[in-house]
């Protein structure tokens, strides 16, 4: 094959708080060569997810750190350029765990085939159809054990994981109620979305009040996205026998120091609580029934969402801090 020339975000250093170009930026590399059983891709959209931070530092995680001098580890959409392995050709569009770079060398086991005749767009599957949409479908039913009549209590609520976790607990027949970082966003899922009720946790004063006024009869199940100061307020309003599922701490992904806390912790024991650690890629065999149900809610207009994609590989990094911010408007991709 002919040697293809690449760009990719290397992972130059372990980034301090919000990542910067000093510790993260874009190199020119040479593709030489495909070994067996993997495929190069050319890359047209990049997931931008907060996990990818826990990913740059040292911690131990689910996954390992990014190696120093790789590019930065991500779920990708691409076309097939060159395929190594059985069941995969030229052309085929494919999503699976990849990289920021234009082009890439991939295990062709951590990939799937988009089905070609699929009434979606490619990059649903890095949204509502790919793990970020399942995230709250299983979490809610299977992590969390969602049942009818709940109440339940969304952070990040107008997110991608929130803002669909919020309409499928709408679905199930839950009371609703979110936490969010603008007016605008809390709008967004009561008038849109159906969320029963939303708080600004940026304006509402004391979170724990807040919350006990928008939850009179208290709250059955927190689907956490946040921790930090949300979860401790969350806490104070649980119900007896109350469940957590904790599937992310947004809050703390750019702490430069320990972060010390939930300092309400007492209310697990004094409330009987389940607090259910929580991670989508426990659940990838269960993909196929997942997509199939989110597909046919979308259909139904059951679900809405948004897409928010920035152009330009050369924009990935910029765009990514966006997270941070809360400057995404739903689901934070990049078109390279
Ligand atoms: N466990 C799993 O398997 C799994 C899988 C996917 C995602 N996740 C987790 O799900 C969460 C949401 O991910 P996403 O991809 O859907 O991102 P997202 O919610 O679309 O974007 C992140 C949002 O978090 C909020 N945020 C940022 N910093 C915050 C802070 N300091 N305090 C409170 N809120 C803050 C911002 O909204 P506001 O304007 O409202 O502040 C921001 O828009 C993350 O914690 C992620 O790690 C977990």
């Amino acid at each position: 094959m002919q040697a293809v020339t690449k760009q990719q975000w290397t992972l130059k250093s372990r980034p301090e708080g919000i990542p910067d170009r000093s510790e993260i930026d874009i190199e020119t590399r040479t593709i030489e060569d495909v070994p067996p059983e993997h495929l190069l891709i050319e890359c047209l959209y990049f997931s931008l997810d907060p996990a990818i931070r826990g990913w740059m530092s040292e911690t131990p995680s689910y996954l390992p750190p990014i190696p120093i001098g790789d590019p930065v580890r991500s779920t990708v959409v691409g076309r097939v350029q060159h395929s190594e392995a059985d069941g995969f050709n030229v052309g085929d569009l494919v999503v699976g765990m990849g990289a920021w770079e234009t082009h890439g060398v991939v295990p062709a086991a951590f990939f799937t085939v988009i089905p070609p005749d699929s009434p979606f767009p490619a990059h649903y599957y890095l949204s509502v159809l790919g793990a970020v949409g399942l995230t709250p479908y299983f979490g809610l039913l299977r992590a969390g054990k969602a049942t009818a009549g709940q109440t339940l209590l969304m952070s990040a609520a107008a997110g991608a994981v929130g803002s669909l976790g919020g309409q499928i607990g709408k679905i199930l027949g839950q009371r609703v109620v979110g936490l969010a970082g603008t007016d605008e966003k809390c709008r967004w899922v009561t008038e849109e979305l159906g969320f029963d009720d939303c708080i600004n946790y940026k304006t509402c004063g004391d979170m724990e009040n807040a919350i006990r006024t928008a939850c009179p009869e208290g709250v059955d199940l927190f689907f956490d996205n946040v921790g930090g100061e949300t979860l401790d307020a969350a806490l104070m309003n649980l119900n007896k026998d109350a469940t957590i599922v904790f599937c992310g701490s947004i809050s703390n992904y750019n702490a430069t120091e320990p972060t010390p806390g939930p300092y309400n912790w007492w209310q697990v024991l004094a409330r009987s609580v389940t607090v259910q650690g929580y991670l989508i890629s426990d659940y990838v065999a269960e993909f196929p029934e997942g997509q199939a149900q989110m597909a046919e809610w979308l259909q139904a207009g059951q679900l809405k969402f948004k897409e928010h994609i920035v152009e330009g590989f050369e924009n990935c990094l910029d765009a990514y801090n966006l997270l941070f911010e809360g400057k995404n408007e739903g689901k934070l991709m990049v078109k390279v």
